[in-house]
């Protein structure tokens, strides 16, 4: 199995450039069901994407990959269309579930693995059946599977999420493209990612409106054959890198994003007295002298992301005083702090609170990966780490970040694979 091998302290200086979001390009692939001929240009060849392709291969979507440009063009079809997505397929990689709105609604049936949980929790899709049932689709649950039809075609339909679903809000917006009739979706995830797969429906032939958190969907009869789309920035890759030059970076510059989106990302670094500049499509940020302490609270957007808790941790440790993270997304989503006490963090968990104080000396170690995020956690905490840091399962990284040691190595991290 792969590793890396971080040696740490070495101040970065260069431009990042960010590559399109994961989480926008999985819920998107899935709509392609939905579609003629797609074309999606600023893809992440990252393996998530891939799993997600096989598993469209597997229903009987046509696919062609340019690796160059970093595009994929995606061909549908009317029929013998395969409505099952299967456990090898949607086990690895729980986004796999998204299908099942669009096949639903196009096909009228669909048999999907149930996902599964992961290292961060126990990942429930109860509120994703719930929208799909509130359409008039009948569900049962057998030997794993998610089965469902709709015999006479889904019907719009008003439905309230109880809770906010980023997951959810998606398969439920899939699977109303195909109903007659009005949706209207409250209490939504509002996510950016969320926003482009809209836009990407949109240009399929759907009208959308989106006031707050409620989203009303109208599918217009005629349904676009041709649609070409560029996925958005990935805001979580993003925010990384922010980290990273929070914590060590002499200057470096991070762009092809939209800082709108990282408003409150920003606000978080400026208040623990980051040097941090704002450009049209680029971020420029430098470490400082001192940094606060800071209390968060993960929720869902425009709140501080859960997908970056563990990155802006590591930046907790580097700062004076107590500071405070309340994960309330996910219900296991410490699984960094471990590997980071053992590189020398002092950080205690009291209900679902983590206490950091700091400064904290790094020192290097050899740690484990767990999940997509906490991992990345390490790489930057072996930044900062005097010697060697040594991170094994570098595998989670592969799944959601694109050339991350070719991007730190552009700005003189001292990072290599083995
Ligand atoms: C999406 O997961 C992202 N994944 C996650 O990113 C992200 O952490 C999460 O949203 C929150 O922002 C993708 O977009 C592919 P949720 P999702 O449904 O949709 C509970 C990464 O690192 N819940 O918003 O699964 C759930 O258990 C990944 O890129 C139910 O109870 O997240 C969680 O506690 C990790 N029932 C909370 O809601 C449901 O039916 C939020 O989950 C669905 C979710």
């Amino acid at each position: 199995m792969q590793k890396l091998i971080i040696k740490g302290k070495k101040k970065l200086s260069g431009t990042i450039s960010i590559s399109g979001s994961k989480n926008a390009t999985l819920p998107i692939l899935a709509a392609t069901i939905l579609a003629g001929n797609v074309t999606l240009t600023n893809v992440p060849l990252v393996k998530d994407i891939f799993t997600m392709l096989d598993l469209l291969k597997f229903i009987g979507i046509k696919i062609k990959i340019n690796r160059l440009r970093r595009s994929i063009k995606l061909t549908g079809k009317k029929k013998n269309i395969n409505t099952l997505a299967p456990y090898k397929l949607v086990k690895t990689m729980r986004a796999g579930v998204l299908v099942l709105g669009p096949l639903l609604t196009k096909y009228k049936k669909a048999k999907v693995s149930l996902p599964g949980g992961c290292a961060i929790g126990t990942r429930p899709v109860d509120l994703h059946l719930f929208a799909l049932k509130k359409l008039g689709a009948k569900i049962k649950i057998k030997d794993g599977y998610i089965i469902a039809e709709a015999k006479e075609g889904l019907k719009g339909a008003k439905i309230k999420f109880p809770n906010i679903s980023v997951g959810a809000t998606e398969n439920a917006l899939l699977a109303a493209y195909g109903a007659s009739g009005k949706t209207i979706l409250s209490n939504c995830a509002i996510e950016p990612e969320i926003l482009d797969l809209v836009s990407f429906m949109k240009k399929l032939g759907c009208k959308i409106t989106i006031k707050g958190r409620r989203i009303a969907l109208v599918k217009k009869k005629n349904e676009r054959e041709k649609v070409n789309h560029s996925i958005i920035f990935d805001r979580i890759e993003a925010g990384t890198y922010l980290v990273a030059g929070a914590l060590i970076g002499k200057k470096i510059i991070i762009k092809d994003i939209k800082p709108k989106i990282l408003k409150c990302e920003v606000d978080i670094l400026k208040k623990m007295g980051v040097k941090i500049n704002l450009f049209k499509n680029s971020i420029s940020i430098s470490k400082s002298k001192r940094l606060n302490k800071i209390n968060i609270t993960t929720k869902p957007y425009p709140g501080f992301p859960t997908d970056l808790q563990g990155q802006l941790m590591v930046l907790m440790t580097q700062a004076k005083g107590l500071s405070k993270i309340k994960e309330n997304i996910f219900e296991n989503r410490f699984m960094h702090v471990p590997e980071l006490k053992r590189m020398g963090a002092k950080i205690e968990i009291k209900n679902k609170i983590a206490l950091i104080s700091g400064p904290s000396k790094l020192t290097g170690a050899e740690v484990m990966a767990t999940d997509l995020r906490a991992s990345v956690s390490l790489v930057l905490a072996g930044l900062i780490a005097d010697n060697r840091t040594i991170i094994n399962r570098i595998y989670h990284l592969d799944r959601g970040y694109e050339f991350l040691e070719k991007k730190l190595k552009n700005c003189k991290a001292g990072v290599k694979r083995v």
